[in-house]
């Protein structure tokens, strides 16, 4: 038997008025009674909910928990395995045979290569927010389109191609479609890809997708992954420069500093990642019965993961709700931790630093054009937080 243990029954669909950045009051209120809480999962299965940073660290790293999509024990019906490629939601062997080939395109040297590339981006996403200004939505203008244009030149996504293909991606990430349009989407991203893997392989072009066809992995692997390459390399990064960009304006001595100090890109940025934690949760199942907490996770269990409650544990970071760009203490489990850490962690890093801090530089005055209540935030049914727009303003040389 377990020691007495708190428990966190729904949560809410939208976050705390006026609170936009933080995880929902239940589970910052969940974490103050213990690291672990019982949780029942929307579909109705008992399972668990860990908040406490060192918890999660640790069941990140332990093989007695798995991703695999076909374990979940969440809903009344069973669940299929993951496609063939999609090895987020998979397990040793299968997992390490897809991530394998593709580590060494996503190193810290590569993406440094790819430097210039997204300054060019960032540079032409500000010219043409600057000459159809002095007001602009962040999100389509600035946030979107610089990772949808990085990810889509990774795999070689036609340029012709882009803006239908952000739109599907955009309906299965937004939180809000339909079940009937969701599969509308995702089949029409299946086909899309199909026919991109046969071009590809056909043709092959400098980009990550065409190395990959010289390898043993099957054209139906090749489109699984592209879709795990593409759903998760834009969304969040888009997310990450649109919120970021928002709570850097809601903590004006914060933005001051980064301004007198662009020095500190690099900080602010693993600062907003922990702040904001836009990928907020995943789920692992045990394999085996395991203590964890005080508590026994009988196996066959899914917990869910809080990786933003985890990133304001108070018993890891001081002051863990504010925003401190000066803070010193790294570590944060924006990107996961552990076999399914982040393969594009080092990519997101190197635009988020050069778009951030070309966005305020370029722009001294910008500010938010609407009042920040009114700032349209994603449901928490989305996998990935973040704004739906974020209108901003700023002044132009000669006016008042
Ligand atoms: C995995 C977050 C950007 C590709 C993950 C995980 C997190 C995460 C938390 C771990 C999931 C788990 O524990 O099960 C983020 C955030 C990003 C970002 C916050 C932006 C700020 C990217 C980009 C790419 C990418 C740009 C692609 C180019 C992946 C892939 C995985 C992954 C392929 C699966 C890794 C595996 O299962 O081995 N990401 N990600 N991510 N991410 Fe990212």
């Amino acid at each position: 038997m377990g020691e007495s243990v708190h428990t966190v029954t729904t949560l809410p669909a939208e976050r705390r008025p006026g609170c936009p950045f933080d995880p929902p009051a239940e589970l910052i209120e969940a974490r103050q009674h213990g690291a672990i809480s019982r949780y029942t999962h929307p579909g109705g299965k008992p399972g668990w909910m860990i908040t406490g940073y060192d918890l999660v660290r640790s069941v990140l790293a332990d093989p007695r928990f798995s991703s695999r999509k076909d374990l979940l024990n969440v809903v009344d019906f069973e669940i299929p395995p993951a496609p063939p490629g999609e090895f987020l939601l998979m397990d040793d062997p299968d997992h390490s045979r897809y991530r394998k080939p593709l580590v060494g395109k996503f190193t810290v040297r590569r993406m440094r290569l790819l430097t210039e590339r997204i300054e060019q981006i960032t540079s032409d996403c500000l010219d043409a927010m600057e000459s159809s200004g002095p007001t602009a939505d962040l999100v389509a203008a600035f946030a979107k389109p610089i990772p949808t244009i990085i990810i889509c030149e990774l795999l070689g996504v036609p340029y012709e191609d882009r803006d239908s293909f952000q739109e599907q991606i955009d309906k299965f990430m937004n939180g809000e479609t339909s079940d009937e349009d969701l599969l509308a989407a995702y089949t029409a991203t299946q086909d899309y890809l199909e026919k991109l893997v046969a071009a590809k392989r056909a043709n092959p072009t400098d980009d990550v997708l065409s190395e990959l066809t010289d390898s043993d992995l099957t054209d139906e692997e090749l489109k699984g992954i592209s879709l795990i390459l593409l759903a998760a390399g834009f969304d969040t990064t888009a997310n990450m420069l649109s919120l970021g960009t928002f709570a850097l304006l809601q903590n004006p001595d914060q933005l001051a500093a980064l301004r007198a100090d662009p020095t500190l890109i690099d900080q602010a940025v693993e600062e907003l990642l922990r702040y904001l934690s836009v990928a907020k949760s995943f789920m692992r199942t045990a394999l085996v019965d395991v203590e964890l907490g005080g508590q026994t996770i009988e196996a066959g269990t899914t917990v869910v993961l809080s990786y933003n409650t985890a990133n304001r544990d108070p018993e890891r970071y001081t002051d863990p709700h504010t925003l401190d760009i000066h803070r010193k203490q790294g570590g944060h489990l924006a990107f996961g931790h552990g076999v399914h850490l982040c393969l594009g962690q080092q990519l997101a890093r190197v635009e988020m630093r050069i778009a951030l801090a070309a966005l305020i530089e370029r722009f001294p005055t910008l500010r938010l054009a609407v009042p920040a209540e009114e700032v349209a935030l994603r449901p928490e049914t989305a996998d990935i937080y973040g704004v739906k727009s974020l209108p901003v303003t700023w002044d132009v040389d000669g006016e008042d």
